[in-house]
């Protein structure tokens, strides 16, 4: 685990983070937080059709819909789309001492 530990990217409390979509900028990057059937994950802010605001997808258990055309990722799988597109990059996520941490790619 050592060598991982430069990874992780501290984002903020946990309590931030107990409800709703919360998109955070970890260096240029834009990602979202949620809390999802008592689980905490970490997908791209945008939708890789064309850039929709993934803060404002819907959600159903850990699927999240796409508000613009409706693409669906399933999280627990990975963030793959349940169409056969594109799937959506997720990231790790670690909670410390209090603290949510990010692993980006
Ligand atoms: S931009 Fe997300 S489905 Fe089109």
């Amino acid at each position: 685990m050592s060598d991982m530990a430069d990874k992780w990217i501290k984002v903020g409390p946990v309590a931030q983070f107990e409800s709703g979509m919360h998109t955070v900028a970890v260096g240029r990057q834009r990602v979202v937080v949620a809390k999802l059937k008592g689980r905490l994950f970490a997908f791209d802010a945008f939708c890789p059709h064309v850039q929709g605001p993934m803060e404002r997808a819907e959600i159903e258990g850990a699927i999240i819909s796409c508000p613009l055309h409706a693409w669906r990722f399933d999280l627990e799988n990975g963030g793959c789309e349940l169409h056969g597109y594109r799937g959506i990059a997720t990231y790790s996520v670690r909670v410390d001492e209090g603290l949510v941490f990010l692993a980006l790619r």
